[in-house]
């Protein structure tokens, strides 16, 4: 199948209607779309990617009167989330009406909804009347694409088309909350720090990642995210003299060191930078001459938490698990 790159938001809507897959640039990441009410079409975005069907979809909408359609009810505090994130990095989770079908939620009675700041997609969303099912446009395990060219280089061939919308703003996916009429719960590290979605409803989330064995988030899986190349994550410096035998590739946060393969996330030490930054720098060293990947991680709040939980599912996912480091 030839795939077409292209910004052609009408081409994009043509494709959706006719029940295919269509990569769509959004704040966080690039994202493997399909109509989300047609299980055909969604079954085929599991295809694509090779991802197993117990792992449910996020959907995207473009306004919210798909809220009302997609979800029993609105509770206080995702209203208020939504009220104050959307569009934009947040996925809340509802109760689901029946009309989202089964295969997008793997069988949960929850949907995982988001509106995503991206205004291709948002305009794309206007020109359908269905909203969006899309996982991150990778292969299963892989880093997510930020560019059209990472979904290109990953699934050209099997999808007629990618709509074009440069580089992800954000460059790491969506957080990720459930909340019932009293807490809120983060599933997943992302795009809005926790710190602001507590400001927001006004007190402490619980923090609750992973994994498979966490039947609310069935594809949290912990080795996610990952390079091919083992990446080991430790102070540059040390993990240099231990591994001294190997050609090291160094994925900093801010400072440089003395190898040919150094991606540095953020010279200013911006984590909104080194988000940005991440997985683009991750997939240059993994398709470089380097034989081991070291990480740094980057300070431990803001979008730092996100990062540096990426940077862990990395290492796990990694062939770095089978060793002690
Ligand atoms: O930023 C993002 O969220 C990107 C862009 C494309 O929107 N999407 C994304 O999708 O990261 P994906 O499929 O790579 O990750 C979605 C994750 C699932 O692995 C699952 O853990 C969680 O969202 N999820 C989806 N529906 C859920 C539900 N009903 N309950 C709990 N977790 C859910
Ligand atoms: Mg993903």
């Amino acid at each position: 199948m030839k795939t077409e790159i292209s910004s052609d938001i009408a081409a994009a809507s043509a494709w959706l209607k006719q029940g295919e897959t269509v990569a769509i640039p959004t704040e966080t990441v690039y994202g493997l779309a399909a109509n989300a009410l047609n299980p055909d079409a969604v079954l085929k975005i599991f295809e694509v990617k090779n991802r197993p069907t117990f792992d449910p979809l996020i959907v995207h909408i473009g306004n919210m009167s798909h809220l009302e359609a997609l979800v029993k009810n609105v509770g206080d505090m995702s209203q208020r989330l939504a009220a104050s994130f959307w569009p934009g990095p947040l996925t809340i989770i509802f109760s689901k009406n029946e009309i989202v079908p089964d295969i997008v939620t793997a069988g949960l009675s929850t949907v995982g909804i988001r509106m995503p700041n991206h205004s291709a997609t948002l305009e794309l969303l206007q020109t359908i009347d269905f909203p969006l099912a899309a996982p991150s446009a990778n292969p299963f395990g892989y880093i997510s694409p930020t560019t059209s060219l990472h979904v290109y280089e990953q699934l050209g061939e099997k999808i007629p088309f990618i709509l074009e919308g440069g580089s992800s703003s954000v460059g790491v996916e969506s957080t990720i909350v459930y909340c019932n009429n009293d807490d809120c719960t983060v599933l997943r590290l992302g795009g809005i720090p926790v710190e602001a979605i507590e400001e927001v409803i006004g007190k402490k989330t619980m923090v609750s990642l992973h994994s498979t064995s966490n039947p609310s988030a069935p594809g949290m899986l912990s080795g996610h995210y990952a390079p091919r190349k083992r990446l080991v994550i430790g102070d540059p410096e040390e993990l240099l003299i231990k591994y001294s035998g190997q050609k090291a590739g160094i994925l900093s946060y801010y400072r440089s060191y003395p190898t040919p393969y150094i991606e540095v996330l953020s010279p200013e030490k911006n984590l909104s930078t080194a988000a940005k930054n991440l997985y683009h720098s991750m997939r240059r060293l993994d398709s470089s001459e380097c034989e081991i990947i070291f990480a740094e991680w980057v300070p431990d709040e803001g979008l730092g938490r996100a990062i540096n939980d990426r940077l862990r599912r990395a290492s796990l996912g990694s062939a770095s698990h089978t060793l002690k480091v």
